[in-house]
């Protein structure tokens, strides 16, 4: 199932002294920390009148309620009911859920179910690492998550949507390899062209060796990756959060290392990958608005789109509870870039 996946609820930052209302996979969850700084991840509904408790507060390590002020702990269990006799009365058995919840990289993470396929939530590549240089983007995209998953692995849309920014078209053909994998798929581009762009002539020796994959983690994790002579690299990590079935938050960590031009790099490559991907927010919002205003809602699906059927695939499977069967070979695709 994909909700014993780990998600990003938010930054840490967001929950600090009040509670937060956040939504993921559909669920309405109260992010709040206690007066330990734990976080914790609760049903934003009051057992007693179904009162949302984002609007309360933090009341000796337990989040009280905004109306009669029941108070539940980080397990979702009612600790005290003010209107009960009794100095810290509470009825017993009174309780609503409690999600799985941690704090890792900077993020308050959640997962749905009491058991998540890993212990842990996955890491961000090279993220604080020493030598390489990282900051973070996030945006909200009025989009499905498998839309924003498939843009971030397409290269064909980047010569039309990020022309000049990130790629200008060359028509040159490239052999694009496709590798299923026991958690998603590889895409590896060869021979790729080193066009003029304003992030190609910042970040891209001019010669030299560069290898580029794009991958997919199932159920919602992209990883773009372009290595280059001298050590050189750089590597895109975006998770998506399915806000639910039209909103998805995107949170992407931009790893890279340049040597000592680490920080000067960064000094345009930060604004510079705000405003590309804020094209792509923008190209999104266009796209589903368009959608929506259409009964017909399937997509041609062609050769050179690589890695969406991967996508799709293993999304379906993983929400019937089974791993997607079929191909394990890798195969060849010819992109005009
Ligand atoms: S609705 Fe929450 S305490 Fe009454
Ligand atoms: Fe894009």
């Amino acid at each position: 199932m994909l909700t014993n996946y780990w998600y990003i609820a938010c930054p840490s930052a967001s929950i600090r002294r009040h509670p937060l209302a956040v939504q993921v996979l559909s669920r309405n969850l109260v992010l709040f920390r206690t007066e330990d700084g734990d976080p914790a991840a609760l049903e934003d509904r009051c057992a007693h009148r179904g009162m949302p408790l984002a609007g309360g507060r933090v009341n000796r390590n337990a989040l009280e309620c905004p109306y009669h002020g029941w108070c539940y702990d980080k397990s979702g269990k009612a600790v005290r009911m003010p209107a009960v006799p009794g100095s810290d009365s509470c009825l017993p058995d009174a309780s609503i859920p409690a999600f799985k919840c941690v704090e890792q990289d900077g993020y308050i993470w959640v997962c749905l179910e009491p058991d998540p396929v890993q212990e842990l939530p996955p890491a961000f590549a090279h993220l604080g690492e020493p030598g390489w240089t990282s900051f973070r983007m996030y945006n909200r995209f009025e989009a499905p998550v498998e839309s924003c998953l498939e843009n971030f692995l397409d290269c064909p849309h980047a010569t039309i949507v990020h022309r000049h920014w990130f790629r200008t078209p060359t028509n040159r053909e490239v052999r694009c390899s496709i590798q299923p994998l026991d958690d998603g798929a590889v895409a590896r581009y060869f021979d790729e062209p080193r066009e003029k762009s304003l992030v190609w002539s910042l970040l891209t020796p001019a010669r030299g060796e560069m290898q580029h994959t794009d991958r997919y983690i199932a159920p919602s994790t992209t990883r773009v990756d372009y290595r280059f002579a001298e050590n050189k690299r750089y590597i895109v990590t975006s998770f998506c959060t399915a806000v639910n079935d039209q909103l998805t938050d995107v949170y992407t960590v931009i790893s890279f290392r340049y040597g000592i031009w680490g920080p000067l790099i960064r000094l345009f490559f930060e604004p510079l990958s705000h405003r590309i991907i804020a094209q792509d927010v923008s190209t999104l919002k266009r796209q589903h608005l368009n959608l929506a205003k259409h009964e017909e809602r399937s997509f041609r699906i062609i050769e050179q789109d690589v890695l969406l059927p991967h996508i799709r695939r293993w999304r379906r499977s993983l929400a019937t509870g089974s791993q997607p069967a079929g191909e394990a070979e890798a195969y060849d695709v010819q992109i005009v870039i």
